[in-house]
């Protein structure tokens, strides 16, 4: 089994250097080139992230690994390959698409996503779960924005692979991708081992900003500083920085991150009138209602001098009042 896994990322390597030749070298590539080109990604990420083009035909990768003795088997279990009903012979799975390759902490590709040029369905092929897989134990981008997650101990999560790449064209180098909307448990431990502040930075559309409160939450931890950026409706990171440049999103997204109570506030604030003597009190209410749910005490304090301070509305009162709900919460 671990020869398997051992052959399996072999495979894969040779794959991540035949794709990336071929966009980067091959006449073949110039599809995969023109559509990175129209979307503004340059040659120095097209490196760093070791990006590659699956030509349209059915056998090119399988003819390569044929040529070179690979493990049709191996390649078939990492989804690579398929067989065909009819004739049982192999095919690609990977045709006509950009392929991201997904690396894991040692920097060995183990599964590729694959970005269709035009709309086919699905838009993204990703490598299914296999020996050296685990989708949700990885984080796209993790071993190369390690270093400097660690040394600034913070790291900023996106959706998406291109988001990633945009991010780190943009020299927000600490940026990684949960490769959609649910980060796992297992993708929140590794980035809590090494950040003390995460940034999440899901793509501002319904699902991306009811992700990003699970996300918070199950980042949230003692010694943690959990932030939300949001952009305008409907943007990701990607679409925000090609449109309003990278220190615009240092500045007004990163630099203007909320932590979740505060994003929150906000949200809530925003279902009141609150020149409204009467919503007012049920801001106050809505407000007090969240923080039931917060369990530590200074955070707790904080948030209610802040109520405190804006309604006029003395600490002692806010105190008893948040006490009797959460009993009744309880
Ligand atoms: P672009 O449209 O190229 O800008 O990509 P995007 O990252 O903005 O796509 P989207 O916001 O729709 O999705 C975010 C992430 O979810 C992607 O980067 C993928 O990791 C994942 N994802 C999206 N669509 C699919 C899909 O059809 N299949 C799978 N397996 N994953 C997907
Ligand atoms: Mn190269
Ligand atoms: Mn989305
Ligand atoms: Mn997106
Ligand atoms: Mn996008």
């Amino acid at each position: 089994n671990d020869q398997k896994k051992k052959q399996t990322i072999e495979g894969l390597e040779l794959l991540t250097k035949f794709y990336h030749y071929l966009l980067t070298t091959a006449k073949y590539g110039s599809p995969g080139m023109r559509y990175l080109e129209e979307r503004e990604f340059n040659q120095e990420m097209i490196e760093r992230f070791r990006i590659g083009y699956a030509v349209d035909r059915w056998d090119a990768v399988t003819h390569l690994l044929q040529k070179r003795n690979m493990n049709l088997q191996y390649m078939s279990d990492a989804g690579i390959i398929a067989q065909r009903g009819f004739d049982n012979k192999y095919f690609d799975r990977f045709r006509n698409r950009i392929i991201f390759p997904i690396f894991n902490m040692r920097g060995q590709p183990v599964a590729f996503g694959g970005r269709t040029l035009g709309d086919a369905k699905p838009k993204y092929l990703n490598s299914p779960e296999s020996d050296v897989f685990h989708k949700g134990n990885i984080l796209y981008g993790f071993h190369l924005a390690r270093p400097e997650i660690r040394k600034r101990s913070q790291a900023v999560l996106l959706e998406g692979y291109v988001d990633v790449v945009r991010a780190h064209q943009a020299g927000v180098t600490c940026s990684v991708a949960s490769m959609g909307t649910s980060l796992t448990e297992a993708q929140a431990a590794a980035l809590k081992r090494i950040a003390d502040t995460i940034i999440i930075c899901y793509d501002s559309d319904t699902a991306g900003i009811e992700a990003s409160f699970r996300a918070a939450e199950m980042l949230q931890g003692d010694g943690k500083v959990i932030k939300i950026a949001k952009m305008p409706e409907g943007l990701d990171p990607d679409d925000y920085i090609r449109k309003f440049g990278g220190d615009r999103f240092k500045s007004d997204v990163i630099g203007a991150s909320q932590t979740l109570m505060t994003f929150k506030m906000n949200y809530l604030r925003r279902k009141r009138n609150l020149s409204d003597e009467g919503d007012r009190l049920l801001y106050i209410e809505d407000v007090l209602r969240e923080l039931t749910t917060q369990r530590r005490a200074v955070e707790r304090d904080h948030y209610l001098r802040l109520l405190s301070e804006e309604f006029s509305i003395s600490m002692d009162s806010l105190r008893k009042q948040l006490q009797q709900m959460t009993v009744k919460v309880q």
